[in-house]
């Protein structure tokens, strides 16, 4: 059942994926599986996301741009160079949290301007608690663990907002997934993003955990 405002009749959501990729896509499928409501919005439309929502089920609901934004965690699986765009498109971050899915492989280490690719995002996003989770594996990769029973993937999750980290934590294991929150995003976070051009350690970085 969509969740919808007593008063206004308006749906709302609790989570809603901002690009319908590859990643997008990936994180919508997992949200699908364990049959978790999750809106889905891109830059062409809800109209353009039938095929998806028709093979992942009455989960996974298109909406607008700005719907999508209404929810209270937003999953950020854009191009970097969209963020601001997608920022734009709303004007009550207050509280909400992002969740930064973005890497900046193809961007020149000169534009981040010696600040990691989240801090940017984070500004864009004024009064957003902003946590960096589920950027670290390919979207092919995500969800096809674990390999072996008992074990569940690793994603790892980092935020300055303890609160918003343990929040995105306990939505990767009601996915399914293992995380390992790693504190702050200049600190534990660090090895999460692309750094001066080269891909941070835990990129890549395919690991299960027992339980
Ligand atoms: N692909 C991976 O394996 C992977 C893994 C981890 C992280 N990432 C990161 O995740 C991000 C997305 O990667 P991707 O490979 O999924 O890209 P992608 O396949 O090119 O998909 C990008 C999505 O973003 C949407 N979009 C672009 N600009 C937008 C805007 N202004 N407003 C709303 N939606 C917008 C696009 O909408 P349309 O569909 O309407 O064009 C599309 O659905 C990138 O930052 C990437 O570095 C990717």
């Amino acid at each position: 059942m969509l969740s919808t405002h007593s008063e206004t009749g308006e749906i709302f959501m609790k989570y809603a994926i901002i690009g319908s990729g590859e990643i997008g896509t990936a994180l919508a499928r997992a949200f699908a599986r364990k049959k978790i409501e999750v809106a889905v919005a891109n830059s062409r439309g809800p109209t353009t996301l039938a095929s998806l929502t028709e093979e992942l089920g009455p989960n996974v609901v298109p909406q607008s741009v700005q719907d999508a934004c209404k929810a209270e965690m937003i999953f950020l699986a854009v191009p970097f160079s969209a963020h601001q765009d997608v920022a734009k498109q709303f004007e009550q971050w207050n509280g909400k949290i992002v969740v930064d899915v973005t890497n900046t492989f193809h961007v020149a280490p000169e534009e981040l301007g010696g600040l990691l690719s989240s801090e940017i995002v984070s500004q864009a996003f004024v009064g957003a608690r902003l946590v960096k989770a589920f950027n670290h594996l390919p979207a092919a990769e995500l969800g096809t663990n674990p390999s072996v029973k008992g074990q569940r993937q690793v994603v790892f999750v980092s935020s300055d907002d303890a609160d918003a980290s343990a929040a995105v934590s306990t939505v990767a294991a009601e996915l399914g997934f293992a995380p390992v929150e790693l504190g702050r995003l200049d600190e534990g976070g660090v090895p999460l993003h692309v750094v001066g051009g080269q891909p941070g350690g835990l990129l890549f970085q395919n690991l299960e955990k027992l339980g």
